[in-house]
């Protein structure tokens, strides 16, 4: 007889976020041999010579605790490109902390700079690890929505926020607003406009700017060039920037990020990273150096390769029957599948993966108001071309299905 496992003893404030949605879709995938094109990580590998570079560290005996706030070769390389990307100056040793991916340094900002009952401002749909973090700071979280574009809006056009209730959202108690562009999972890249209005909202409100990059160079408009708010006036001093090496350089399994922030910030950053995760892998670090050193022509193909990839996703989407929201940067499409009739997001993704053998993740979980995620789904793009052929072989079955009425449930 099997013996019953006891309750459940996970702390209440982290209870009612489960497991997350990338994982169970990936566990779905995989129960039903589905093409997995729900969770971000490419099906292929990062450049050679950095992970060349990673054996090299190893073999050269770079194995044991690195540096707590990262590895001087990896905080000198990215503080350099900094200054190459902002034409800004910044002390490695004491602007810039080396962390276990970006997801280690949003809840290094979380923890060490926000008080429980703070307000932090998150636009939705979110990364869904932001609202966790704020659960664990015991932050109250105010939703911005990102809403898509409209049917008469252009074909390139990209989710949108109002300014009022931007606005609306800052209140005295505001300590931080969370900032992702490109962003997961719609593909906005946000506008100087637009930025513009957070910056001088944060300066009025005297709030942080929390800023997660970690798509800052996979962008695919030359008219939509990714800004960081940390170079807008007044807002060095206020910004916090969170990035990693792990998509810019499809080695999403390495976990090397970094949090890039003036002083008086990265104290607070440094003072939960210490209890978190103390120190990064080193022998990574040093692989994440040459990354950085060198790197821009392994950047510009997978930027190259990522449109193609878009483009044919897309075009995909459309021939199935959806309406895709085209995406300017990341790693994702978002699209519309309700003239498919089948269901809300959570049965359209079910039906997909048990059915039609290629999963996707439904956003209604992005949502604090699931509503408005129920007639979208988020499809990954960032795979092989083969990959996304035999998706496409599988989804071509979905549009004339729908219109005979054999997948409605
Ligand atoms: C918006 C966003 N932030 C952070 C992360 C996590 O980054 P890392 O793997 O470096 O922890 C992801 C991964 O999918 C992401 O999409």
């Amino acid at each position: 007889m099997q013996e019953a496992h006891p309750p459940s003893r996970v702390a209440s404030r982290l209870a009612p976020f489960g497991t997350t949605i990338f994982a169970e879709m990936t566990r779905l995938a995989a129960e039903h041999k589905a093409i997995n094109l729900s969770q971000g990580f490419p099906d292929f590998d990062g450049p050679g010579f950095i992970k060349d570079a990673a054996v090299k560290a190893i073999r050269e005996r770079h194995n044991q605790y690195a540096k707590p706030t990262g590895e001087p070769d990896l905080v000198e390389a990215l503080a350099a490109w900094w200054g190459q990307e902002t034409g800004r100056d910044l002390d490695p040793y004491a602007e810039i902390t080396v962390t276990s991916g970006c997801t280690e340094a949003l809840a290094a900002s979380f923890l060490g700079l926000i008080e429980p009952g703070d307000e932090v401002i998150l636009f939705e749909p979110f990364y869904d690890s932001y609202r966790a973090c704020c659960a664990l700071a015991g932050a109250k979280p105010r939703f911005v929505a990102l809403r898509p574009p409209g049917p008469d809006a252009g074909p390139t056009a990209q989710f949108r926020f109002d300014e009022a209730e931007l606005r609306a959202a800052f209140s005295p108690r505001t300590k931080a607003i969370l900032i992702n562009t490109p962003h997961n999972p719609t593909g906005k890249v946000f506008s100087r406009k637009e930025l513009d209005l957070i910056a001088s909202l944060c300066v009025e409100h005297d709030a942080i700017a929390i800023t997660d990059e970690v798509y800052e160079h996979l962008v695919f408009e030359p008219d939509k060039a990714h800004i960081r708010i940390a170079t807008l006036p007044g807002m060095a001093e206020r910004t916090v920037t969170l990035s990693s090496l792990g998509k810019t350089f499809s080695l999403t399994g390495w976990k090397i990020g970094w949090a890039i922030a003036p002083p008086h910030l990265t104290a607070g950053v440094r003072s939960a990273h210490q209890f978190l995760t103390f120190a990064v892998a080193t022998p990574l670090q040093h692989a994440a150096a040459e990354a950085i050193r060198n790197g821009a022509d392994s950047i510009a193909d997978l930027v190259a390769q990522l449109a193609g990839s878009r483009a044919f996703l897309a075009d995909t989407l459309r021939d199935a029957g959806l309406r895709v929201y085209w995406p300017a940067g990341g790693y994702f499409i978002m699209a519309d599948h309700s003239a498919l009739g089948i269901g809300d997001d959570v049965e359209f993704c079910r039906y997909l993966t048990e059915e039609v053998k290629v999963a996707a993740i439904p956003p209604s979980s992005f949502y604090s108001r699931a509503e408005l995620g129920r007639s979208l789904v988020r499809f990954a793009f960032c795979k092989k071309l083969s990959t996304l052929e035999e998706a496409a072989r599988r989804l071509g079955a979905l549009g004339s299905a729908s219109r005979t009425g054999a997948a409605a449930r």
